[in-house]
């Protein structure tokens, strides 16, 4: 296999502009298939503004990205969706009112393309139980099922939010800082999720625990003042003293 075709997701001469001000300054990121990898980087850096490009909530001021060899730059979120590369849904997307279950089951319901067809034989719906079911299992949730949404705690809203998107089928995973806001047993639980639901698929994660990042990335790209700083896996950037100079630099380390 040709080195290109282990690239699932790759960006060339990616770039964002704001009124002028650079956030995103010709970045070329290739994720390979299969791996988990990370983005980080200072305040700043621009890691955000990459993630909202490469799930094409922004468009990009120049620049290309190619997902399993196509050229996905001009498409929508939905589109690109339908392709396999799904980011992780907003907390806010996830419906309050709806049980846990039902929650999953809406977005496997999504995911065959289904409006609500009230025609539905039974044995088609108890199949959408069983895979929600199973869902809840992988994501740890299997307790909760017939919670509200709206109760669960803030670090099983997350694992929620995996599964709805697990749900969905992706061949790639775009998860936005995962861990952000947890206590120290909600961050080791998700990094385990991320580890399990990372075991068929490729996840690119834009990450401020550099724990999580340690334990979970195959290779890292850190980010400063919207440029590449350094790549590789987490002992080859830990060891790179731009990257510390970087942090330190924004009293980030
Ligand atoms: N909509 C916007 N309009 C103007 N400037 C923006 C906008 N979004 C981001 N920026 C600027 O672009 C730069 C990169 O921002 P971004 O949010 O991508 O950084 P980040 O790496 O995600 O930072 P953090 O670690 O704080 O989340 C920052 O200087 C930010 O102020
Ligand atoms: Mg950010």
């Amino acid at each position: 296999m040709a080195p290109s075709d282990d690239v699932i997701l790759r960006t060339s001469g990616l770039r964002k502009e704001f009124k002028g001000f650079v956030a995103v300054d010709g970045v070329d990121l290739a994720v390979r298939r299969g791996s988990v990898h990370a983005l980080i980087g200072p305040n700043g850096a621009g890691k955000t503004t990459c993630f909202n490009l490469l799930t094409k909530f922004l468009k990009p001021t120049a620049g290309t990205i190619t997902y399993n060899s196509r050229d996905i730059t001009g498409m929508r979120p939905a589109e690109i969706a339908r392709l396999g590369l799904v980011r992780s849904f907003q907390i806010s997307a996830v419906f309050p009112h709806l049980t846990v279950l039902e929650n999953v089951r809406v977005a496997l319901q999504r995911r065959r393309g289904g409006s609500y067809d009230f025609w539905r034989s039974e044995r088609v719906l108890a199949r959408l139980d069983d895979d929600a079911t199973d869902l809840l299992e992988a994501v740890g949730l299997a307790a909760y099922r017939n919670g509200t949404a709206g109760e669960l705690p803030y670090g099983r809203k997350r694992a929620l939010e995996i599964a709805t998107t697990l749900a969905l089928g992706p061949e790639m995973m775009l998860l936005d800082e995962p861990t952000a806001g947890m206590g120290a047993e909600d961050v080791e639980r998700t990094a385990q999720l991320i580890r399990r639901v990372s075991a068929d698929r490729t996840v690119l994660m834009v990450e401020h625990n550099l724990s999580v990042v340690s334990t979970l990335s195959d290779r890292i790209t850190v980010l400063a003042r919207g440029q590449v700083l350094a790549e590789g896996d987490y002992d080859t950037v830990s060891a790179d003293p731009r990257v510390l100079e970087a942090y330190i630099g924004t009293g980030h380390a």
